[in-house]
């Protein structure tokens, strides 16, 4: 079982991922399009927003803990470097959003995408994020999280023992409003909707930007 889940999740996933993509690829841009100076992307996989950061950052430091996805991202920065002929430096790392191996106050931006909903403690990394940014610095996100329809709400529940096998982690319950909030962030822009565009189990997505004040 154990030789399944690992094949799963190394050749399988990915490829969820892909598919996953093309659904959210204009919230993704729209997402990255708000991001600046020394940008830190959590859970960053097999780098799928690699392709439109904005080419006039810092630095941006993609950290993930499954060095499969990550080896996809480190070819997707390569794809990206070649067509643009250098821009924007990238630096990848193994590593844990619950215990992130940078300094305090050492980010401008940081960006989550469709990630508060698999990490073990998303409090923990929420408290990591603020940590890491400088004061007046912003959290960009978009996730997609419990619904506030009760029917929606509890097949959520519902789902999840199985969601989260098949989703390597994936909760579809988190309030992640909630955990960003308890983190201290205060919310410049934010959006709740259900997107149509995606599966029903999913579709409840929030997204914005939240400032450590
Ligand atoms: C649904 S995928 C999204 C990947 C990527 N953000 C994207 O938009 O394609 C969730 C990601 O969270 C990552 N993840 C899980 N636990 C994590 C942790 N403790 N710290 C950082 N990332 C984590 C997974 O490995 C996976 O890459």
């Amino acid at each position: 079982m154990k030789f399944l889940m690992h094949c799963y999740e190394q050749y399988c996933f990915p490829w969820i991922l892909k598919y996953v993509d093309r659904a959210v690829i204009d919230d993704r841009k729209q997402t990255l399009a708000k991001v600046q100076g020394r940008v830190l992307e959590i859970g960053i996989g097999t780098g799928s927003s690699v392709p439109w950061y904005p080419e006039n950052l810092t630095e941006v430091v993609g950290i993930e803990p499954c060095g499969a996805l990550l080896d996809d991202c480190a070819k997707a920065v390569e794809r990206v470097q070649q067509r643009t002929g250098g821009g924007t430096r990238f630096t990848l790392s193994v590593a844990d959003a619950q215990a992130l191996p940078f300094p305090d106050n050492s980010f401008d931006t940081v960006v989550a995408f469709l990630v508060f909903c698999t990490i073990p403690d998303p409090y923990k990394a929420a408290q990591e994020a603020f940590r890491v940014l400088k004061s007046g610095g912003r959290m960009v996100f978009f996730e997609h999280v419990r619904s506030d329809r009760p029917t929606l709400a509890k097949w959520q529940r519902r789902s999840n023992p199985v969601w989260k096998v098949l989703g390597c982690g994936c909760h579809l319950d988190r309030d992640t409003r909630a955990v960003l909030a308890e983190a201290g962030f205060r919310f410049e822009e934010f959006r709740f909707e259900h997107k149509i565009s995606v599966m029903p189990l999913v579709s409840p997505i929030i997204q914005g930007v939240a400032v450590k004040p």
